[in-house]
């Protein structure tokens, strides 16, 4: 069988999808109890920060009976130049897997080409799509279904909104997102998305996006790797926030999520991410479940 890598959202199947969240199920009820990792190892490459990626990565391959190894860009030869396929075909003498966060999403998709194990994408500029299947596994665990729902997505057409529309694409929800003029998501992602089926629409009107919203999600104004553009984005997204007031608009039953770190008083009010509509944590947590679901099912 040819090594299987998830790059995107788009890599998986309706239908994969639905067999991976049965899987990250019985592991967070602790039905399944198998280590197939056991004699593994993942190597884990960051040039960017992380709490929950890292710590998800390295606890779901050990719960799983494997080995995790971190390895900051900065201290391996990759940092100083190595090329990127060289790194992958060495890594795969070593290694059964390797997990990357970095900058440019063409350095993965490169990784991935050389590489004779699969790569996981931990985060680009372009996409997030981990993070996007622990987030629909959370919409499925609190409203029963995607199906049928409307998410909306206030704020930054960044890496998150990007993985949004590729999951409506696969999946068929309603998405809209509310971004100001010039931050709007990845143009040619946007049109795949709406070409292929996916119900996905952009406006600058937070209020139009969240009218009636199951579920309802941000992210920071500035990325990372956006750090010098701050103040300028505080600017630009003034009115942005998604606050109590906003969220009245929504469906009474709907949802916040945010794939944190929050910035609370820019994006989202501390009323909203530590009030009751809000499933941060156990969207933090399901993290480690889905991702574990995905060692497993690539990995093998
Ligand atoms: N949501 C997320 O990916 O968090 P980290 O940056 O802490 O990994
Ligand atoms: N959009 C954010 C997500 C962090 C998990 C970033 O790229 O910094």
């Amino acid at each position: 069988m040819p090594k299987r890598d998830f790059l995107a959202i788009t890599d998986l199947s309706r239908d994969e999808i639905l067999r991976l969240f049965e899987l990250a199920h019985r592991m967070k009820t602790g039905s399944y109890r198998e280590t197939p990792l056991a004699g593994k190892t993942l190597a884990m490459i960051f040039a960017k920060s992380s709490t929950r990626t890292r710590v998800s990565f390295e606890v779901g391959t050990h719960q799983l009976g494997g080995q995790a190894l971190f390895l900051s860009s900065r201290d391996i030869q990759l940092g100083r130049g190595e090329p990127i396929a060289d790194t992958a075909r060495v890594l795969s003498r070593y290694v059964s897997g390797i997990m990357i966060r970095t900058f440019d999403h063409a350095d993965v998709v490169e990784l991935a080409r050389y590489a004779a194990i699969p790569v996981i994408n931990g985060l680009t500029d372009l996409s997030h799509p981990c993070q996007v299947l622990a987030d629909l596994f959370t919409v499925r665990e609190a409203l029963g279904t995607w199906e049928g729902k409307r998410v909306a997505w206030v704020g930054d057409g960044n890496n998150m909104a990007n993985s949004w529309l590729e999951a409506a694409q696969v999946l068929g929800f309603e998405l809209r997102l509310a971004c100001p003029e010039g931050y709007e998501p990845n143009r040619k992602l946007f049109e795949r998305a709406r070409s292929t089926g996916g119900c996905v629409a952009v406006t600058e009107t937070p209020e139009e996006a969240v009218e009636g919203a199951h579920v309802v999600n941000t992210d920071v104004w500035a990325s990372m790797g956006q750090e010098a553009e701050a103040e300028a984005r505080r600017n630009a997204f003034r009115g942005y926030t998604v606050d109590a007031e906003l969220m009245k608009l929504a469906d009474s039953q709907a949802i916040f999520l945010h794939c944190l770190p929050a910035h609370r008083g820019e994006e989202v009010t501390p009323e909203v991410i530590d009030g009751p509509q809000s499933r941060v944590w156990d969207e933090a947590e399901n993290r480690l479940h889905v991702q574990k679901a995905l060692l497993a099912t690539l990995l093998i």
